[in-house]
């Protein structure tokens, strides 16, 4: 074994982590450095986490992962990577949110902010009634949340699931008319890759979505609007009027 896998070995041992295939490995091997460790090893010894699983996604910036928390309940882990995501991607959007004005410009300051700012987006989101996966709690650049799917199994995205198609829609359009008149915030990211499905339909990965005041929340939401309908059009339904669509949304506001 070389060094490189010793070293990967070894953090997971120290974390309790058993999975040491060769493909999970390279996924730990980014994930994990020294900061990421202490963060997890501060969330185990608090008892917000009881166990960490594999990963159930490998993004451009974040790695979710399956874990056990508190009474063994099933949660979903994502961890924002501090050497390999696309930071400066994040700046657009937190730029101009007044929640985050004073942001530090380091690397590991702007993915900390930015999961802190996912948390507070899906607490917002989920008291407003929006359906989304329950945060438990973001500490530095790991965000703990419900995990949406059942006995280890993750919920697959709309994209690939059977649904009844309007009825779906049509409550996603109710989701997004909370997210917007409810908790004020435009998602900004919307797609079939971003909803997922587990009896209804699920908003998810909210670290990019900005408050109605940002400058640039009504283009975010056209762009929303228009990659929703574009798909649901796709799967075959019909005369969706994207200007009703978004009056519907912002609900006159
Ligand atoms: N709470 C959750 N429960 C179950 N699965 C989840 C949960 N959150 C995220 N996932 C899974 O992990 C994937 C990536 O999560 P998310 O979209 O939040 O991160 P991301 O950084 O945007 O990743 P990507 O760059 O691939 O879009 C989701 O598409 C989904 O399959
Ligand atoms: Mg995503």
């Amino acid at each position: 074994m070389d060094i490189k896998n010793r070293e990967i070995d070894e953090k997971l041992a120290r974390l309790r982590i058993r999975d040491k295939d060769s493909d999970s490995r390279k996924i730990w091997g980014d994930v994990l450095d020294e900061r990421t460790i202490l963060t997890l090893y501060r969330l185990l010894k608090r008892g917000f986490i009881e166990a960490i699983g594999g990963a159930i996604s490998t993004g451009k910036e974040a790695t979710v992962f399956y874990g056990l928390g508190e009474d063994a309940r099933e949660i979903a882990i994502k961890i924002y990577r501090i050497e390999t995501s696309d930071f400066r991607e994040m700046e657009p959007y937190l730029a101009g949110d007044p929640r985050f004005d004073n942001i530090k410009r380091s690397r590991s300051g702007i993915i900390y902010t930015w999961t802190q700012k996912e948390y507070k987006n899906l607490k917002r989101a989920s008291n407003a009634g929006v359906r989304v996966p329950e945060p438990i709690t973001s500490m530095n650049n790991v965000l703990l949340m419900e995990f949406i799917g059942e006995e280890e199994v993750p919920a697959p995205h709309i994209k690939d699931v059977d649904m009844a198609l309007e009825e779906t829609f049509e409550k996603i359009i109710v989701n997004l008319r909370k997210l917007y008149t409810g908790a004020r915030i435009v998602h900004a990211d919307l797609s079939e890759y971003n909803i997922l499905y587990h009896h209804q339909p699920i908003l998810i990965d909210m670290g990019q979505s900005v408050t109605i005041s940002h400058p640039n929340a009504t283009s975010f939401l056209w762009r929303d609007i228009k990659n929703l309908s574009k798909f649901f059009e796709r799967r075959g339904l019909e005369d969706l009027n994207e200007k009703d669509l978004f009056n519907r949304i912002t609900g006159g506001l």
